[in-house]
């Protein structure tokens, strides 16, 4: 069965993270941080002290803890925006992740969660991308279809005469498509590492957009952007890519965990990019990014290593084309996401995931009050 097709554990990070930073033994109920006895630490320590012990990896001096005591000190306010949101919240408001999981139960409360997911994430997405370039916030139309919605909320400014391009909009629908799901990808595994202490739906999802952000994953489409940006012109490519190849950059947008050939999905993207460009004007960079490919695909670096490109190498042009923000790839994923969540929500199998450890630290050493 082909969906059995395992692959070499180490590969995929399966095999047991190596870590010095503490020590369980569960059958002798042992603890050590840094080779500390956790006994010990609680009985001579403050939090501060064991946080800057786990932190930087030895006790620190009375010197260095008065300075770590300062510096957290000064830096526990937060901005008056941020309280103003805290004070905005209902007063029965329930940290994210009290609910737990019982209240899902009912098909009724999963399919709420799933509108509200589905539905407010591009207009929340918007309306901080809006916000940010010190636009007026846009809800969306009944009259429009999700993608068209969302070409509505970042271009009309409101105008209600606003016609979304139809073929624009149905690249967007596509777009989404190819974004919506991919298997057990970093951001995925980390929702379904969340949903596997009982969280609600929010905080699984709030953490996998976490993941999402990284410029090894979903970032990597407005890092290459940038990059392709960088470049500038084609006669900039060779230097380029010698610099990849000492080491000093990495292709955004090429290479990928699971693909060792060309990602399908890259395929379409490049041509809605060419639809794209075909409708809102041509973008020179699209020159750039189809001579790096050609340069990286004839190049023995990237061939031995099966660096093709991913899904993101065309999406950055073709968001840009579209004046969409790059961070946008989150609200296709939630589609993913959700789907996760309720299939983990729904195994009996689904044990709180607590992947293996390796320990490499200080074996065993004694408290002792440092100068
Ligand atoms: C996504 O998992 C998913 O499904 C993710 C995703 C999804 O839909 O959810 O598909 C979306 O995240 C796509 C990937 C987007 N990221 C990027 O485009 C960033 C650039 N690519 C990489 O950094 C890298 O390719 C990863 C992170 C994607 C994958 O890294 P791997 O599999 O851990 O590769 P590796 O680090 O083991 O590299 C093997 C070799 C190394 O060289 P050597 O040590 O053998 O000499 O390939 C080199 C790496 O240095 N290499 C690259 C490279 N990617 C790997 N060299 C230059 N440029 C790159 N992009």
């Amino acid at each position: 069965d082909k969906g059995l097709k395992l692959y070499d554990p180490g590969y995929f990070n399966t095999a047991p993270v190596r870590s010095s930073i503490s020590y369980i033994d569960g059958d002798e109920g042992i603890l050590r941080y840094r080779g500390y006895p956790i006994e010990e630490l609680a009985e001579n320590c403050t939090f501060l002290e064991v946080a800057y012990l786990l932190i930087y990896g030895n006790l620190p001096s009375q010197r260095q803890l008065a300075d770590l005591e300062f510096e957290v000190s000064q830096h526990s306010a937060v901005p008056q925006g941020l309280l103003d949101i805290i004070q905005s919240m209902p007063q029965d408001a329930h940290p994210s992740g009290a609910f737990g999981q019982y209240i899902y139960k009912s098909k009724q409360v999963r399919d709420k969660q799933i509108f509200r997911i589905l539905g407010q994430a591009p207009t929340i997405a918007a309306n901080a991308f809006l916000r940010t370039s010190g636009k007026p916030p846009v809800l969306p139309s009944n009259n429009f279809s999700y993608a068209e919605n969302v070409l509505y909320m970042l271009d009309s400014m409101g105008n209600k005469s606003y016609k979304p391009n139809p073929r624009l909009a149905r690249v967007l629908d596509i777009i989404f498509i190819l974004h919506a799901e991919h298997e057990m990808n970093c951001s995925t595994a980390a929702a379904r590492h969340l949903a596997s202490s009982g969280v609600d739906v929010y905080a699984a999802i709030s953490g996998a957009v976490g993941a999402l952000y990284g410029p090894l994953h979903g970032g990597a489409t407005d890092a290459v952007s940038k990059m392709l940006s960088e470049i500038g012109t084609v006669e900039n490519i060779p230097d380029f890519i010698q610099c990849v190849k000492n080491k000093k950059r990495r292709l955004s947008g090429f290479g990928h965990r699971v693909y060792k050939t060309y990602d399908p999905r890259a395929k379409v993207v490049r041509k809605l990019a060419y639809e794209v460009f075909s409708i809102v004007g041509k973008d020179p960079l699209i020159e750039v990014a189809a001579a790096l490919e050609k340069a990286a695909l004839s190049d023995e670096y990237f061939v031995k290593r099966k660096l093709y490109p991913n899904v993101d190498f065309y999406s950055g042009l073709v968001y840009r084309a579209m004046g969409i923000p790059p961070q946008f790839i989150a609200v296709p994923r939630m589609a993913g996401y959700l789907a996760h969540w309720l299939e983990s929500l729904d195994d009996p199998d689904t044990k709180i995931m607590r992947p293996q450890q390796v320990y490499t630290g200080v074996w065993l050493r004694h408290y002792a009050p440092v100068k």
